[in-house]
């Protein structure tokens, strides 16, 4: 393997050009590239990779690239030249990373696409996340159950804020959502007063609160008159869901609306206790770090990879065989027990 990765080094041509030689360590090696700081969950994916790959005997290389893709770009390299025998990878655009992955295939190195679905590229040779379209149904079901669209007349003022355009697992969880809410938007139970409810029209670029709090602002001063309601906001994150949340806090006076969200981020969790955010999805990092620790040892001992689904995730190349965790429902009423009893945070974290 060593071998055929120098060869492929002699081979590699422009890239390889621009790259330091590789410095082979010793044991095996693992790089982890994560997209930011930035956003509370990643903190929490890389911590826990680092603690379980290290405790299963691997040497770890964990960068984080300030939501920077170039940056993004120049750490992988870097981890190639420093003789990464695994790249586990958090892309900050899933179709921005196919150079860096052709030098990943000509060294051979087996890459596992974490949480997002890196695009394109036929270097991929697994995927681990939790299951994105679930995440969008357990929201639409919330809204749905909450509103009992079923038996209720409405109509119910809707609005939607989805997320970043380059990252294929934001689709995943409007699509799981709509899904759920279509019916009743076609049946005029649900009624969108901004007229955006396209995934294009509706995306947050970068997942940014800031711009899901500037639209949110613009929506609500050009739809909603003084003492309007807004019934419900269905975010598809939390740090989306932040940005609604302050747009509604600025200047909204009508009654406080249902609002979803995903990762049950701190201060996310706060405000659902205080009844500012209605619910989350948890998604425990730490049980997608296990997942992907076990499967690294399972190719670098050449054994079978444990996957549980070959059909859903078609990065443009093939169907990339994937592990989907289950993601679970979070409200005030459960998160001491999800959150707090399994040792994800402290009590005092959430106050
Ligand atoms: C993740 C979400 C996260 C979002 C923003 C998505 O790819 O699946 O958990 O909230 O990125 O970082």
């Amino acid at each position: 393997m060593k071998a055929k990765k120098l060869l492929s080094l002699a081979l590699c041509g422009a890239l390889a050009a621009s790259m330091a030689v590789p410095a082979f360590a010793d044991g095996q090696k693992v790089g982890v590239s994560m997209p930011t700081k930035d956003l509370q969950r990643w903190n929490q994916d890389g911590d826990n990779m680092q603690k379980e790959l290290e405790a299963a005997g691997f040497e770890v290389d964990l960068q984080y690239a300030s939501n920077d893709v170039q940056t993004q770009l120049s750490q992988i390299e870097n981890m190639i030249s420093q003789g990464a025998d695994v790249l586990v990878i958090t892309a900050i655009e899933g179709n921005s990373l196919g150079s860096v992955l052709d030098m990943a295939k000509e060294y051979e190195i087996p890459v596992i696409a974490y949480d997002r679905l890196i695009m394109d590229s036929d270097a991929v040779s697994y995927y681990a996340t939790f299951d994105n379209y679930m995440v969008g149904t357990v929201q639409g079901t919330y809204i749905k159950d909450t509103l009992d669209l079923d038996n209720a007349d409405g109509p119910f003022n809707l609005e939607v804020t989805a997320g970043d355009p380059g990252d294929n697992n934001a689709r995943f969880f409007y699509q799981g959502a709509i899904d759920v809410l279509q019916p009743y938007i076609d049946e005029g139970k649900l009624v969108i007063p901004s007229g955006q409810i396209d995934f294009d029209a509706v995306a947050t670029p970068a997942w940014a609160t800031e711009t899901a709090q500037n639209r949110a602002e613009n929506i609500l001063s050009s739809n909603y008159a003084d003492g309007e309601n807004v019934d419900v906001w269905l975010c598809s994150n939390d740090s989306t869901s932040l940005g609604v949340t302050k747009a509604l806090e600025a200047n909204y006076t009508g009654e406080y609306p249902i609002i979803t969200g995903q990762d049950c981020d701190i201060e996310n969790t706060k405000n659902m206790i205080a009844g500012k955010q209605s619910m989350s999805v948890f998604k425990d990092t730490r049980t997608l770090a296990s997942q992907v620790v076990k499967m690294v040892g399972q190719i670098l001992n050449g054994e079978e990879v444990d996957v549980n689904d070959t059909e859903t995730y078609d990065n443009g190349t093939g169907i990339i065989p994937s592990y989907l965790c289950e993601p679970v429902f979070a409200d005030a009423n459960n998160y001491k027990e999800l959150l707090i009893d399994s040792g994800y945070y402290t009590e005092d974290q959430l106050k």
